[in-house]
């Protein structure tokens, strides 16, 4: 038996949990909001896409904790996304506080999940979840690089003719416009893809990708969530069957990169128990020199956090 909660039904929330039950691979998805009935009505719509798309997985939309009894992962997506003209960082006196209390309702009723955060700003409402949470480090992750790869591959898919499934990539760093594509990681087909497109164009495309939730957010006067609810549930489902699947995602880390108490993108993979081994690449030295850039932002954001005393 498997259960999977997600709190929040905004667009990203109920993407997670249609996206799962689609999978087929846990026997219940419950979907939490606090707020009216937009839960329930989600969660009764994807149940009736059942017999059309054909999977058993059982919805439940409910604004009780209660319901989330034993979830072996639980999801967190609660809080208000950007709107245009305003950075992720801008989220936090608000995203902050709801992380807190949503990590500490959840713990109420299921003493020892998998959390995986995906409110903004990322890294830090992670790092909020984990100190809320007391849970074991490896238990608690964002996601954020497997949005920001998907949205890298899909532009270099277009830009190169070829399939998006064709492109591996990794990227580090924190979930903003620091965070840090890296080319020399990327493969097309096995490839390299500094082989297969100039340094220019790769450069356009790199610096599109950091500004990639933005432009969404310009075009939709939201932020997206076809692709983030889609990468939350690729997480879950590697946790779920155990597959150590190897995916860049906010991790704690721990000495890595010399980098410590601190949670950034990181390649790592992901199991029954959270994050089983985070990936300490080689990187070079400009590299090395745009992670640091990027988790000094990070640790600023951190440190507003930290100022609000929540946890
Ligand atoms: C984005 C939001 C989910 O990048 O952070 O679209």
């Amino acid at each position: 038996m498997s259960k999977v909660t997600v709190v929040g039904a905004g667009n990203v929330g109920a993407t997670v949990a249609n996206v799962l039950a689609h999978k087929d691979i846990v026997n219940e998805v419950v979907l939490l909001d606090l707020k009216g009935n937009m839960a329930k009505g989600k969660a009764l719509d994807s149940w009736q896409q059942a017999p059309i798309d054909y999977y058993s997985t059982k919805l439940k939309g409910t604004s009780n904790y209660k319901d989330t009894k034993d979830s072996d992962v639980v999801v967190i997506t609660a809080g208000i996304p950007r709107r245009p003209g305003m950075s992720r960082d801008d989220l936090i006196a608000t995203n902050a506080k709801i992380v807190v209390s949503c990590t500490k309702s959840i713990l109420e009723y299921s003493p020892n999940p998998i959390i995986i955060v995906v409110s903004n700003p990322l890294d830090v409402m992670t790092y909020a979840a984990h100190k809320a949470s007391k849970l074991n480090a490896k238990r608690v992750i964002g996601m954020a690089g497997i949005l920001d790869t998907a949205r890298y591959r899909a532009f270099l898919a277009t830009e190169l003719k070829v399939s998006p499934k064709d492109i591996q990539a990794v990227l580090m760093g924190g979930h903003g416009d620091t965070m840090v594509p890296l080319p020399r990681y990327t493969t097309v087909a096995g490839i390299p893809v500094t082989e297969m497109i100039d340094s220019k164009k790769l450069d356009k495309i790199v610096e599109r990708t950091k500004k990639g939730g933005g432009e969404l957010v310009k075009l939709m006067g939201t932020s997206a969530w076809y692709a983030p609810g889609a990468a939350a549930a690729q997480m879950v489902e590697s946790i779920i069957k155990d597959e150590n699947r190897i995916y860049p995602c906010a991790v704690r880390l721990n000495g890595q990169y010399g980098l410590k108490n601190t949670y950034l993108g990181a390649p790592c993979k992901l199991g029954k128990n959270g994050v089983t081994q985070i990936l300490d690449l080689k990187l070079n030295a400009a590299e090395k020199k745009l992670l640091k850039a990027s988790a000094k932002h990070v640790d600023k954001v951190i440190k507003v956090f930290s100022k609000m005393k929540l946890v």
